[in-house]
């Protein structure tokens, strides 16, 4: 008999978990959170989160860890980079302990079907703070960092450059969803996951998005922000050949000067500067690097209000609703 009663049972192991209007609260209340600090005060009281990582971090463990505690959350720290998943005892098995103390489960793992198999496992939710295929957070994040700078969701567009990645998969998810234009831009070879990008343009069909992946960086003229992310995330081979590949893809000041004059630039960093991004461009006035850093964690606060307490989000996006 378990003395912990779930609060909350949704899962966000990937983007497309949440419907459109999902994301509208979350992003609404994110909002709120950010113009009004006072507004997450006590919106956790009592609860606890367990945050599992199998790879290093400093955004998404901070922001969690400062978010938690700004909601009166408890936020507990298992370092699983040396012990991965899977190897002391079942992720079923787990995720099942974990449930008996925690009200949520946020995890940073290697593989997809580890979060998917604590999600199966669990009563409480389970957050995806990145694995291989996905970064659902960092692009909740993203999109309030876009929105605040005016962003349309009807008619802008965001340019990917790089490697067709976990963060590359949740924006493409976010323009399904939401359905805002996308164009990724990726060596040969670097492309984003076909199956992903399938559902989504399928997706697309009811939302109206405009997907495109190309190799071609002519493609980014017009777009309202050039994104790009490490040439090579945690655990890929870092080869001189991968590096050569990527090298025409560096988002430098003619790159930029494609997308046009107004082009904002977005890295959810890590960055390595001289590699997919030069100082110039990352320390330029259009850089927002910092203001999506900053929004990892009133996004995630919303979003664990969501998941946590809805009464208290609900809340939250009828305020900022009215703010507008
Ligand atoms: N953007 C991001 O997830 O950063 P960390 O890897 O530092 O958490
Ligand atoms: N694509 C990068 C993102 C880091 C936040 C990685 O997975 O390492």
């Amino acid at each position: 008999m378990s003395s912990l009663d779930p609060v909350g049972t949704k899962d966000l192991a990937r983007l497309c978990d949440l419907a459109q209007h999902e994301i509208s609260d979350i992003l609404a209340t994110a909002a709120e959170f950010k113009r009004s600090p006072q507004a997450a005060a006590g919106a956790l009281a009592g609860r606890s989160v367990c945050m599992l990582f199998e790879k290093p971090s400093l955004r998404t463990r901070m922001s969690f860890e400062v978010g938690c505690f700004r909601m009166g959350a408890q936020a507990i720290y298992l370092d699983h980079r040396e012990s991965p998943l899977g190897r002391r005892e079942t992720v079923a098995d787990y995720g099942r302990n974990l449930e008996r103390w925690c009200h949520a489960i946020v995890a940073r793992v290697h593989s997809h079907a580890t979060v998917t198999g604590l999600a199966a496992a669990t009563r409480v939710p389970v957050v995806n703070a990145l694995c291989d295929l996905h970064h659902p957070c960092q692009a909740l994040a993203d999109l309030q960092t876009l929105l605040e700078r005016g962003f349309d969701l009807n008619h802008s567009r965001l340019a990917w450059v790089g490697d067709g990645n976990n963060v590359c998969h949740s924006l493409i998810e976010a323009a399904s969803i939401l359905g805002f234009g996308i164009t990724v831009v990726t060596p040969r070879g670097f492309e984003p996951d076909a199956g992903i990008v399938g559902q989504c343009v399928a997706r697309s069909m009811r939302t109206g998005a405009r997907i495109e992946v190309t190799d071609d960086v002519r493609a980014i003229a017009g777009a309202f922000a050039v994104y790009t992310d490490t040439w090579t995330s945690m655990g890929q081979d870092d080869s001189a050949a991968k590096k050569a590949c990527f090298e025409p893809y560096q988002v430098d000041r003619e790159l930029m000067a494609v997308a046009g004059p107004k082009a904002l630039f977005m890295h959810c960093l890590p960055a390595h500067r001289g590699e997919e991004v030069t100082d110039e461009v990352i320390d330029s006035p259009g850089s927002l690097v910092f203001d999506q850093a900053e929004n990892r964690m009133h996004a995630q606060n919303a979003l664990l209000c969501h998941l946590l307490a809805p009464k208290h989000a609900a809340g939250r996006a009828t305020a900022a609703a009215a703010a507008r």
